[in-house]
C-alpha cells in the first residue's frame, strides 16, 4: 500500500539533465497561465492550426501532423492498431523497443523480433534479410530511432530505404526522445509515422503526443477494422480538416506552451538545432571516454542522450544524489538491468554545451575523478 505524502510546493529547484522530462523556458511556462477558454472556440481554431502547421514548419515536412493529449506512449498503440492488421516486426535493442513489441503483442498483433543485445544498433541488413526470409507480409516495421535505455541512435534512415521495397509495408519509427534534437528528413525515408512527446527534445512540458502521418499511412488505415479510436489518423486528421481542431477536449495550456516554444524553434532553425546537439553530443562522449567509456555501439551514438559506462565502478546512485543535493542538478541512471553499470546523461532541449560542461565538472568533483 503506497502511503500519501503530501505534495508541499516547497522544492528546490533543480536543473534537468534527464532524458526527459527536460527544463522548459520561463516563458513557455507562463505562456500556460492564460485564463481558461472552450475548445469548440474560434479562438481553439487559432491555437491549434497554428501548433500543427508550425510543427511541420521545425520538422520540414508536408506530411499530416497530429498533436493529442497523451504521452508518446499512445502512439505504439494508435500506429499499431491502425496500421497493423497481424503481422509485425520489431527490431528490439533496448527497454523501449521491447515495450514497442510488447505493446503490439499486447493488442493482439503476432510480432517477429529481430533482438540485438542491449548497447547494440538495429542494422539495416537484418530488417532486409528478415523481410526477404519471411513468409509473411509484414504490415509493418516499428523501430526505436533512439534507444533511450542505451543511448543508440539507430540508422532509420537507412532502414527505412530498406522498407520501401516493401509496399504493403509501413514504416513506424518511434522518436520520442530525439525527435527536434536529431533532424531526421522524414519524407525522404519512407517513414509513414514517426512520433515524440513533448517533454523530450522538444523541451515542453509532458502532456502532448505528436506524430505525422504519411499520405499512405493514412490510406491504409482506411483497410483496417481496428484502428484506434483516440489515436485514429483519420479520426484526428479529418476533423482537423473540417474544424481545425481536435476530437477531443485537448490540455489546452500544454497547447499554449507548445505555441510559445515552436516559435523559439523555428527561430532558432532545425539547422542550429540539430548543430547545438551534435556538439552537445560530440562533447559529452569525449568526456565519458576520458574517465569512463560508452555503452552504445560505436557509429550508433545517440544526439541526445549519452549512456555512459561505469567502468570506474563509482557508486551511480551515491553520486547522482550528491551532485543533486550539490548542485541542484539531476541526471539520470542506467535502465533497469544496466542500472549501476551505466548512467545517463540527457542533452537535450535547451541545454547548451556552457551548461553540459557545468554537469559534467559537478560529477568530477562529486566522483573525484
Ligand atoms: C524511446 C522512448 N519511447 C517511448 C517512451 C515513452 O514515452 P512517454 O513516457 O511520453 O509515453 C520513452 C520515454 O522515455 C522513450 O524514451
Amino acid at each position: 500500500m503506497v502511503e500519501k505524502r503530501e505534495y508541499t510546493g516547497e522544492y528546490p529547484e533543480k536543473r534537468l539533465y534527464l532524458p526527459g522530462p527536460t527544463d522548459v523556458r520561463p516563458d513557455v511556462i507562463q505562456a500556460m497561465a492564460e485564463p481558461m477558454f472552450g475548445h469548440r472556440m474560434d479562438r481553439m481554431t487559432d491555437l491549434y492550426t497554428t501548433i500543427v502547421e508550425d510543427t511541420k514548419e521545425v520538422l520540414g515536412t508536408d506530411n499530416e501532423t497530429i498533436i493529442l493529449t497523451a504521452s508518446g506512449t499512445q502512439f505504439w498503440e494508435a500506429t499499431t492498431l491502425n496500421l497493423v492488421d497481424e503481422h509485425m516486426l520489431v527490431a528490439t535493442c533496448g527497454s523501449f523497443s521491447e515495450r514497442q513489441a510488447n505493446v503490439a503483442e499486447r493488442l493482439g498483433k503476432s510480432v517477429d523480433r529481430i533482438e540485438y543485445e542491449w548497447g547494440q544498433a538495429v542494422k539495416p541488413e537484418d530488417i532486409r534479410k528478415a523481410l526477404e526470409a519471411s513468409d509473411k507480409t509484414y504490415d509493418a516495421v516499428g523501430v526505436v530511432m533512439n534507444e533511450t535505455s542505451t543511448g543508440v541512435r539507430n540508422p532509420v534512415e537507412e532502414i527505412g530505404d530498406v522498407v520501401a521495397e516493401y509496399p504493403d509495408t509501413s514504416f513506424v519509427v518511434d522518436a520520442i526522445s530525439c525527435l527536434g534534437g536529431d533532424y531526421i528528413d522524414i519524407e525522404a525515408h519512407n517513414i509513414d509515422a514517426i512520433f515524440t512527446s513533448t517533454q523530450k527534445a522538444f523541451a515542453m512540458p509532458p502532456g502532448l503526443a505528436v506524430c505525422t502521418v504519411s499520405d499512405a499511412a493514412y490510406e491504409r488505415e482506411l483497410e483496417k477494422d481496428s484502428a484506434s479510436w483516440y489515436g485514429g489518423f483519420q479520426r484526428c486528421l479529418d476533423y482537423y480538416e473540417r474544424k481545425g481542431q481536435t476530437h477531443s477536449t485537448p490540455a489546452i495550456p500544454i497547447m499554449l506552451a507548445y505555441r510559445t516554444q515552436m516559435k523559439h524553434m523555428l527561430e532558432e532553425t532545425h539547422e542550429a538545432r540539430d548543430a547545438r546537439h551534435r556538439e552537445m553530443a560530440e562533447y559529452t562522449r569525449d568526456w565519458a571516454r576520458e574517465h569512463f567509456d560508452l555503452f552504445a555501439e560505436e557509429g550508433y551514438r545517440s544526439q541526445t542522450v549519452t549512456c555512459v559506462e561505469n567502468t570506474q565502478g563509482i557508486d551511480v546512485a551515491a553520486t547522482i544524489e550528491e551532485v543533486s543535493n550539490t548542485y541542484d542538478f539531476v541526471f539520470s541512471n542506467g535502465y533497469g538491468d544496466i542500472g549501476e553499470q551505466t548512467f545517463r546523461i540527457g542533452h537535450m532541449g535547451e541545454h547548451t554545451l556552457e551548461t553540459i560542461k557545468e554537469l559534467t565538472d559537478a560529477i568530477e568533483d562529486v566522483a573525484g575523478l
